[in-house]
């Protein structure tokens, strides 16, 4: 099969497109012919190789956290699926990833694709999806009539994690550049800052919830505008940054140190911060989320679609920080 993949971690021209073998499920996964994968910022992480303290491979690693696609067959002790069913799903790491024609995953990681959205769509969805849904639901539990402040509403996780909101019926106050506020806006958001001009921390206070997706200094102004009682969802680590300067052990260590550290010292002023991390054995979770998208009520944002063959610009457009939704990859 074709697979786009790295053999050593660098910039993303390392990523090439080359024939590989096809995969050979196990007892339990399914192998899925990929239509669709999506490029999420912790892909280019990985291919970097910024995450190598905490994630082990023995190169080359085939690249991608999301699919979206058809099952083709089912190991002897699936009881789920069968050949045939359209499926999605944001698969652990530990295993090749998704920007192949075929993968193989175990069907705990799986859910049943939106009928309503198509492969490109729900290719979209997983990762970012469940990061919304275990930041406001499980880390957040924000409930009907709350605030919640969404930093960068116009990525991956905050165009879902607004409609998510909305559905959940909480108040929106979210952050983006100027060329987004009307996007933004149209997606729910009912106060939007262009964090360019004005700063987020001087407008808001007393939330019950936030989303936080830039970390590093926001965390700390984040929390500011939080109530007591609030509860914080923080989503990125600060490790690329801290493996940049003091290597990938040291780095690591020193970023989980201060993460540690910052949600103790917002537990000791009576807010709650939670480390959030989405767990790839979440198919029980995606099918809820799927569920919510089959209502109507999220619908994925996609930038941009391109070719497998395209992966090293899709990874580019992701580190440029400017995508608006999604940037997806077109397989099969
Ligand atoms: N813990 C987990 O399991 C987990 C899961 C998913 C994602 N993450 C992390 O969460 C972060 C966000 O992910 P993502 O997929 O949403 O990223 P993304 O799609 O690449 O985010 C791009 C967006 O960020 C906005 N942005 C950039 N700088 C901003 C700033 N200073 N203030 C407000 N908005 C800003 C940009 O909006 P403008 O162009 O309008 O500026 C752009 O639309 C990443 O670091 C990712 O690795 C963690």
């Amino acid at each position: 099969m074709k697979a786009a993949l790295f053999r050593r971690y660098g910039e993303a021209d390392v990523l090439r497109v080359e024939e590989v073998a096809d995969p050979i499920p196990g007892a339990r996964d399914l192998l899925i012919r990929v239509r669709a994968a999506s490029v999420n910022p912790i892909d280019c992480k990985i291919r970097q190789g910024a995450q190598r303290a905490l994630i082990h491979y023995r190169l080359p690693q085939i690249t991608g956290l999301d699919v979206s696609g058809e099952v083709v067959a089912v190991g002897s002790r699936v009881t789920r699926f069968k050949p045939g069913d359209e499926v999605f799903s944001s698969p652990t790491h530990r295993r090749p990833g998704t920007c192949a024609e075929l993968v193989a995953i175990d069907e705990s990681q799986v859910a049943r694709k939106p009928a309503r959205l198509d492969h490109l769509q729900a290719a979209a969805l997983p990762l970012a999806g469940l990061t919304a849904w275990a930041s406001l639901v499980d880390a957040a539990r924000l409930r009907p009539g709350q605030q919640v402040f969404i930093q960068a509403g116009a990525g991956g996780v905050g165009t879902l994690a607004i409609q998510l909101a909305k559905h959940l019926g909480a108040v929106v106050a979210t952050t983006c550049s100027a060329r987004n506020v009307d996007f933004v806006r149209s997606l729910g958001a009912d106060t939007v800052i262009d964090y360019h001009e004005e700063q987020y921390d001087d407008l808001l206070y007393e939330q019950d919830a936030a989303l936080e997706s830039i970390g590093g200094e926001a965390n700390e102004r984040t929390l500011t505008v939080l109530k007591r009682g609030g509860r914080m969802a923080l989503v990125v680590s600060g490790i690329p940054e801290a493996v940049k300067k003091h290597g990938a052990y040291a780095g690591t260590a020193r970023a989980i140190g201060a993460q540690a550290a910052f949600i103790v010292g917002a537990w000791w002023r009576r807010r709650v911060a939670v480390k959030m991390v989405v767990r790839p054995t979440s198919g029980a979770m995606l099918q809820r989320l799927a569920d919510v998208v089959q209502s109507g009520a999220v619908t994925p944002v996609i930038d941009a679609v391109l070719p497998l063959e395209e992966i090293a610009e899709a990874h580019r457009r992701v580190e440029s920080g400017r995508t608006r939704g999604k940037i997806v990859i077109r397989v099969g």
